[in-house]
């Protein structure tokens, strides 16, 4: 993608006010990562974190992601991460179905820029991302719910080794 598109796509998502929730947000957080990883991982939506500083998954919970994958051998910095609402709602509620819809384009469009071979989908807003013939998806628990309830803990992390199987045969 030429800088000139991928600059015009971002400036769209910054200033989209395609549903309400742009109202209170300070920052649209677009995703970040490789243009060409093999591996995206999407999330729900913004937290208060992310909000402030426009990048995903840099609160509590995705600390916590970013250190689970780690220990597994999968580094952050070679994945696309992304949510599939791009702004924090009110009070932190889950985005509403209207709002998950309304924002699918722009996820669409970056699924189509990466090509990735897996997508990782975190948590029961995620699950709402299109299927692409191709393309692995691998549903996992949100790391927010793993940081909150031991039982949830265990099964993410089995689903982390897991996913670290299928990221060695790519
Ligand atoms: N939770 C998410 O689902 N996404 C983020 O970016 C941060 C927390």
């Amino acid at each position: 993608m030429s800088r000139d598109i991928e600059y015009r796509f971002h400036q769209q998502i910054y200033s989209c006010k395609r549903c309400s929730l742009w109202q209170n947000t300070k920052h649209a957080v677009i995703g970040e990562g490789p243009l060409d990883a093999q591996v995206m991982i999407v999330g729900q939506n913004p937290g208060a974190d992310e909000d402030e500083t426009g990048r995903p998954f840099v609160g509590r919970s995705g600390k916590y992601l970013t250190k689970t994958l780690a220990e597994y051998g999968i580094h952050r910095e070679h994945i696309y991460i992304t949510n599939i609402v791009k702004h924090i709602s009110p009070k932190n509620r889950k985005p509403y179905p209207n709002e998950i819809a309304t924002c699918l384009p722009y996820l669409q469009e970056q699924i189509r820029i990466i090509q990735p071979k897996i997508i990782v989908l975190l948590g029961t807003s995620a699950k709402e991302t299109p299927r692409v013939e191709g393309i692995r998806y691998f549903e996992i628990i949100h790391p927010s719910a793993a940081m909150r309830f031991t039982k949830m803990r265990e099964k993410f992390r089995k689903q982390i080794v897991e996913l670290s199987e299928q990221i060695k045969q790519l």
